[in-house]
């Protein structure tokens, strides 16, 4: 049986390496993960999967053109799965053109590579674009929620360079009939993510004891997805999405950043045998992030509807398997949050 031989980028972040794991299953897929290994790339995350026959690791940037061409002639790429990005709002903020270099240009680069290499033979190809819902803006309080066609209004730096990724990828259907999918999704969480983005912050800071930072009042709404249902969604829009078409992805799941953050606490008190209301007491609030979105909540209608996903995991179940995770992976924690973790693949790779 010929392989089918998948590029994915940004494997060794959070959403990619929790792919690849589902993916390499597939023994029918082979797959590449190209990685520059940012500070958000972590070859631990992929210790499961490193040995596997039809898994393959390059260690490089997708503005790279040359390196590009060479992977997906050397592999003979017939599907990519783009997740490589920055993906963090905050460092968006402080340092806007590295977003707009990665996430902007890196995207430009990829399609014109897959569409040099494809060269108007697109049977059975695809480039599916990993977005997010940011680029729709931010919502009111309420009961609206972003839908396919709601107008794209990006507010930080972050989100805009995922939108202009978004506009371009249309662009290239649009123009060169050239054979794309996207998929928008929603806050994720679960193992494995970067300790700087709330979840994972806050278990780690609790764990160490250490100040909760709520940012302003901590009103601020956002729609949280297990990581292992995200992926589902994204194999299941690589095996049924439409071409040209766009599947919000969501956990139908809304938690004011105070809410979730007294959940962790409450549930973390009790599985490290802590005193009730031990954590809370760590919650300081902090300057608002700038231009900071009030709300985000997804329709998810489309993709359960035509495609038939939806998300398997509550959140209760979900919150409490990442806390156990991060418990028994302190390892991993500390290693991420001294930078140990880069001298392990430095020797390796360069
Ligand atoms: P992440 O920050 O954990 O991982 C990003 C990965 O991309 C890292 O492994 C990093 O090394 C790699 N990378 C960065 N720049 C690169 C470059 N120039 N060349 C090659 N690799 C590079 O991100 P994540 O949270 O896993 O998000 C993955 C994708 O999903 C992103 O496109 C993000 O916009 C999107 N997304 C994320 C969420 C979320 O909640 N985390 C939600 C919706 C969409
Ligand atoms: O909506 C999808 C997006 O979700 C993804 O596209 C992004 O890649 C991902 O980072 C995430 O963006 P957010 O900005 O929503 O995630 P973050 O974890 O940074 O923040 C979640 C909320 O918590 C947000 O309202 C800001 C707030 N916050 C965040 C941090 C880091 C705090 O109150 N304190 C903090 O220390």
């Amino acid at each position: 049986m010929s392989k089918e031989n998948i590029l994915i980028t940004g494997g060794a972040g959070f959403i990619g390496s929790e792919l690849i794991r589902q993916l390499i299953k597939d023994q029918s897929k082979h797959v590449v993960n190209l990685d520059k290994l940012t500070y958000a790339g972590n070859l631990e995350n992929l210790k499961s999967v490193e040995d596997k026959s039809n898994y393959t690791f390059a260690k490089g940037d997708i503005c790279n053109n040359e390196l590009l061409i060479e992977l997906f002639e050397k592999y003979e790429i017939t599907k990519v799965i783009h997740l490589a990005a920055e993906s963090h709002v905050d460092r968006s903020i402080s340092d806007p053109l590295l977003f707009v270099k990665t996430n902007l240009l890196g995207t430009a680069s990829l399609l014109n590579a897959a569409k040099n290499y494809w060269d108007g033979n697109y049977e059975n190809k695809l480039f599916y674009h990993i977005s997010t819902d940011e680029v729709y803006g931010s919502l009111k309080m309420g009961k609206e929620l972003f839908t396919e066609s709601t107008s794209y209004d990006p507010r930080s730096p972050y989100s805009a360079s995922k939108a202009g990724s978004d506009h371009l990828v249309r662009a290239f259907y649009h123009t060169y009939n050239f054979p794309v999918v996207i998929s928008n999704c929603s806050n994720n969480y679960g193992p494995y993510q970067f300790p700087e983005k709330l979840i994972p912050l806050c278990i780690n800071n609790i764990i160490k004891r250490k100040p909760l930072p709520i940012y302003g009042e901590g009103e601020n709404i956002r729609d949280w997805l297990f990581v292992v249902d995200h992926a589902k969604a994204i194999l299941t829009v690589l095996n049924k999405g439409q071409l040209g078409e766009t599947y919000n992805i969501g956990g139908l799941n809304e938690w004011s950043n105070l809410d979730l953050v007294r959940v962790i606490c409450k549930i973390m008190d009790e599985k490290l045998k802590r005193p009730v209301g031990d954590a809370e007491k760590s919650i300081t609030f902090v300057k608002d992030r700038a231009g900071h979105d009030l709300r985000y909540a997804i329709d998810a209608s489309k993709i359960k509807n035509e495609l038939g996903w939806s998300p398997k995991y509550q959140f209760e179940e979900g919150i409490s398997l990442t806390i156990d995770w991060y418990l028994n992976n302190q390892t991993w924690l500390s290693n991420v949050s001294s930078g140990d973790y880069q001298s392990y693949y430095k020797k390796q790779y360069g």
